[in-house]
């Protein structure tokens, strides 16, 4: 809707953020939904493609600036030295951009660091109406519950806006308005640069209002507007860790709504949450109490949750992932995951693969239809396909000072109560033997073994234990008459859990 960009965004984001009661973290870098609050307002910003990107700083201002720096190096930071207001904020900025020869010439749109759901579709719209109006101010308003502490629009009869009063300097009647001031404006640069030099203090805080540049240009005979916003909650500013954690709940929902809408299965919103750069396919279907974070993404048909944590993973399609938490991994398609496993970053699983219960990965290339299935850790180490890692194994890959890869070829078969002790490597087709200690390489197709030798002492349990009911289990068996309760039925063996034993 907006013909043009705009030439300037510019955030006013100086202030202290006192009730958030923060000793360590500046109110606008809390994080929301996979971004900071800050991070929310430059990227609706850098939607309008604007020429120049303004952030004013103050409070706290290494913090802001080396994180300003990160999620968006084409910000240009201009620190207000003093909380003078938010007039006097606009000023520096416009400034600080004059001083290297910069006139903002257009549409100038100032906005604030803490209102995390105002959407670039918003803005838009705002820079939109001011254009279509030609207008020399267009605020954005909106009509709340309770407007106690916004400024209030005050219009005229034919219901054109006349000012912005203040809570503070406000009347009685005027306290009784509704439309509050969101803090949003679509300005005509020039003009605003004038109208802020005319700016004066006399209010009940002493500073430079930015609101009083309305009254100002109006009064000089030009036009003023104001758009309403379609949903009051779109200019929610966040002053306290109460009102952060309702904007988390609203942007969340907000995140719900389009990814059920394009397919996605939700079984419990209440409990799931998501990160804005979080993508999905259709017929991906989530469990309760799972966080997506991060760039983390759901291919179709992928079931993630009950209980999962995952950030900056992606999930092919048909995995199912279960009790898990994944931190910058890779999960092959119809991969299965947990219960209760944990992949850490490098953690990268082929097609139908396995990480089941208890396992933990690190640094971890695991080959199509490879299988880890139970208590097993695997920290750097390339397994091959169709391989099988037996139970409660162990990829010993650090020596106290350097870290080791272990890898094992494809379709191998490694006995329970492993320890490879890397660097090492199995060759395609080989074996294991359970509690063996892999220390050394073993070639393709052989067997490695490390276990002492299994000696039984006969009769020991009789002589030694006699009156015990193992003693007495074992004069009956010796008898060839076990007790009933005493026959214990075999269950099969675990086709996953390979137990390979030496030849006789
Ligand atoms: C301001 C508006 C008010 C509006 C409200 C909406 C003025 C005078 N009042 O009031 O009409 O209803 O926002 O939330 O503009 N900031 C700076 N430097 C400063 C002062 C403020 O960067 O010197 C920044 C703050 O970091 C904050 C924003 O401007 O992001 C608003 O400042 P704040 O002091 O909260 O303004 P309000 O008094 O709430
Ligand atoms: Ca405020």
């Amino acid at each position: 809707m907006s013909p043009t960009p705009p030439a300037a965004v510019i955030v006013l984001a100086a202030g202290g953020g006192t009730r958030m009661k923060s000793a360590v973290l500046p109110k606008i870098l809390h994080p929301l939904c996979g971004r900071s609050l800050v991070g929310h307002a430059v990227a609706a910003a850098r939607e309008l493609t604007p020429d120049h990107l303004v952030v004013v700083v103050g409070h706290m201002r290494e913090q802001v600036s080396a994180h300003l720096a990160e999620i968006d190096p084409g910000v240009r930071v201009v620190v207000q030295e003093e909380q003078k207001g938010t007039g006097h904020a606009a000023r520096v900025a416009l400034e600080a951009l004059a001083a290297e020869g910069t006139v903002l010439d257009g549409t100038v749109v100032v906005s604030y660091g803490d209102v995390p759901l105002l959407t670039a579709d918003t803005l838009r719209r705002l820079a939109g109406a001011h254009a279509a109006d030609g207008n020399a101010v267009t605020v954005l308003t909106a009509e709340v519950p309770d407007a106690t502490g916004y400024g209030r629009i005050l219009r005229g009869p034919a219901g054109e806006v006349r000012a912005i009063v203040e809570h503070k300097d406000a009347s009685e009647d005027e306290r009784a308005i509704t439309e509050i001031n969101s803090g949003v404006y679509a300005f005509d640069g020039k003009l605003l640069a004038q109208g802020l030099g005319e700016v004066r203090t006399d209010n009940s805080q002493g500073e430079e209002y930015l609101t009083d540049v309305l009254g100002i240009l109006r009064e000089a005979g030009h036009r003023v507007g104001a758009l309403v916003a379609a949903d009051f909650r779109d200019v929610l500013g966040i002053n306290d860790r109460v009102q952060l954690a309702e904007t988390r709940r609203i942007m969340n929902d907000r995140l719900l709504d389009s990814a059920m809408r394009a397919g996605v299965t939700v079984v419990d919103p209440a409990t799931t949450w998501l990160d804005v750069q979080v993508t999905y396919e259709p017929d991906a279907l989530i469990h309760p109490n799972t966080q997506l974070q991060g760039a983390t993404s759901i291919a179709a048909g992928a079931e993630v949750g009950p209980n999962c944590t995952l950030k900056d993973t992606r999930v092919g399609a048909g995995a199912h992932v279960s009790n898990a938490t994944a931190d910058q991994a890779v999960i092959g398609e119809g991969a299965q995951v947990g219960p209760y496993a944990y992949l850490r970053p490098g953690t990268v699983l082929g097609v139908r693969s396995k990480a089941g219960t208890y396992v933990e990965m690190k640094n971890a290339v695991v080959g199509d239809g490879s299988k880890v299935p139970h208590l097993t850790y695997v920290g750097d180490a390339t397994i091959g396909e169709g391989s099988n890692i037996g139970a409660a194994s162990v990829f010993v890959n650090y020596d106290g000072v350097n870290k080791h890869r272990t890898t094992i070829g494809s379709h191998c078969r490694t006995g329970s109560d492993n320890m490879f002790v890397a660097p090492v490597t199995v060759g395609d087709g080989a074996y294991t033997a359970a509690g063996s200690v892999i220390y050394k390489d073993v070639p393709a197709g052989a067997l490695g073994v490390t276990r002492p030798q299994q000696r039984n002492v006969e009769g020991w349990v009789e002589r030694k234990r006699p009156g015990t009911a193992a003693a007495e289990a074992a004069a009956a068996a010796r008898a060839g008459s076990a007790p009933a309760n005493a026959s214990v039925s075999t269950p099969a063996a675990d086709p996953e859990a390979t137990e390979a034993a030496p030849d006789a």
